[in-house]
């Protein structure tokens, strides 16, 4: 039996794939190279130390995932193939929604006609919007996002929760992840930012390596203890853990809340950067960026119960191994 991995030579996928592999599980990895490439998977395979059974094939491509799923008996998808640039997608609204949401309306379609009843999914703690106070729970309100990137995330999670509602033989696991930072302890895979980067880390590492002069702290003005915005900065091995754990404990329809339960603010990184690496960061504080919310933190107390997940990597850990493969990248 196999576990089908969408978009996993991205990111988080690839950390995960390892520790599926870790595992003993026997891993089927999906992607289409949009935002990740050969190099990755070739990475990838020198870490696992043996060849990944891999496809570069579109979720949105039904033949394909028939080809894939004929040829596999598999038991388990974990669907993170996805477009992800907040920006981006205010802009290309509905290159988001056909990628996205149709996307993943392909793949469960692909799923149904082959009987694979068992879906972990990449959501994200935009659903929580700015309306709830943190920290936030599963079973708060969701939605109000103010992105068309977070509204894929909102209607791919309701479209999970109906397929569950109208045969509870689907075990649906909908995991809401807080900031994933850091990278393999190898250096050898992390994230690939194209062009300059929106989120906080890499601006920061390029910042680091001297392709940036400067990091601009969107604001320190917000109602926090250091007036800048404080966030649940989780490292991708964690985050990739929580994966292991979810497909461990699947069972009904779930959302689990996949953060370290702790908020820390974009001067506390910062400083925990050049500690963590004595690399110094120039920075200068500049307006606010619009959109952004001034506190977002999980409550992780369901996870912990229901998986027995804990995040046990520390900020130090995460700027480390995020300046790794930085520093790797820019070899
Ligand atoms: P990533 O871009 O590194 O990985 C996504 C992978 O999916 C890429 O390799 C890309 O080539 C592939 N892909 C995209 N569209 C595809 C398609 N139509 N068919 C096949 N492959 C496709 O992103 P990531 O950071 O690893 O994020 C993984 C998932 O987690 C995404 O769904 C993202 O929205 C979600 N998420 C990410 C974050 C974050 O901050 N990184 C936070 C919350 C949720
Ligand atoms: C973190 C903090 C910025 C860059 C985004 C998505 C969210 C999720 C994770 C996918 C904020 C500040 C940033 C910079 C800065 N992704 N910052 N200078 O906005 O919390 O979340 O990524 O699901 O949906 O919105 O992350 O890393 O962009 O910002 O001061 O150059 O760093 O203002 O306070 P964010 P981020």
């Amino acid at each position: 039996m196999s576990i089908l991995v969408t978009g996993g030579t991205g990111y988080i996928g690839s950390h995960t794939v390892l520790k599926l592999l870790e595992r003993g599980k026997d891993v089927v990895v999906l992607d289409n190279f949009s935002n990740s490439g050969p190099d990755a998977l070739r990475r990838l395979e020198d870490i696992a130390g043996r060849p990944i059974t891999f496809y570069k094939a579109d979720i949105l491509d039904a033949n394909a995932l028939s080809k894939i799923f004929g040829t596999h008996n598999v038991e388990a998808v974990v669907h993170f193939a996805g477009l992800k640039a907040v920006g981006e997608s205010v802009g290309k609204p509905l290159e988001y929604y056909r990628n996205n949401v149709a996307g993943t309306l392909t793949l469960l379609e692909a799923c149904r006609a082959f009987g694979v009843k068992n879906v972990v999914f990449s959501s994200s703690a935009t659903v929580y919007g700015s309306a709830n106070p943190t920290p936030y729970r599963e079973d708060m309100p969701t939605g109000g996002c103010t992105n068309p990137y977070g509204r894929t995330k909102h209607i791919i999670e309701q479209m999970l929760q109906d397929l569950h509602h109208s045969d509870n033989s689907y075990n649906v696991t909908i995991l809401r992840y807080f900031n994933p930072i850091g990278a393999h302890p190898s250096g050898k895979l992390g994230e690939l930012p194209g062009g300059t980067p929106n989120n906080l880390m890499p601006y920061i590492t390029q910042v680091a390596a001297g392709k940036l002069p400067k990091l601009n702290i969107f604001g320190a003005d917000y109602d926090t203890p250091d007036g800048t915005c404080l966030r649940d900065y989780i490292h991708v091995e964690d985050l990739a853990h929580g994966h292991v754990l979810a497909l461990e404990n699947l069972g009904g329809c779930n959302v689990y809340n996949l953060g370290t339960g702790r908020g820390t603010s974009v001067s506390e990184i910062v400083r925990s950067f050049e500690e963590a690496t004595g690399v110094s960061i120039p920075h200068v504080i500049t307006d606010r960026r619009p959109g952004d919310i001034a506190v977002s933190f999980a409550d992780t107390r369901k996870a912990q119960r229901e998986l027995g997940f804990t995040a046990e990597c520390g900020i130090h850990q995460m700027c480390r191994d995020s300046w790794r493969w930085q520093s790797f990248l820019s070899k």
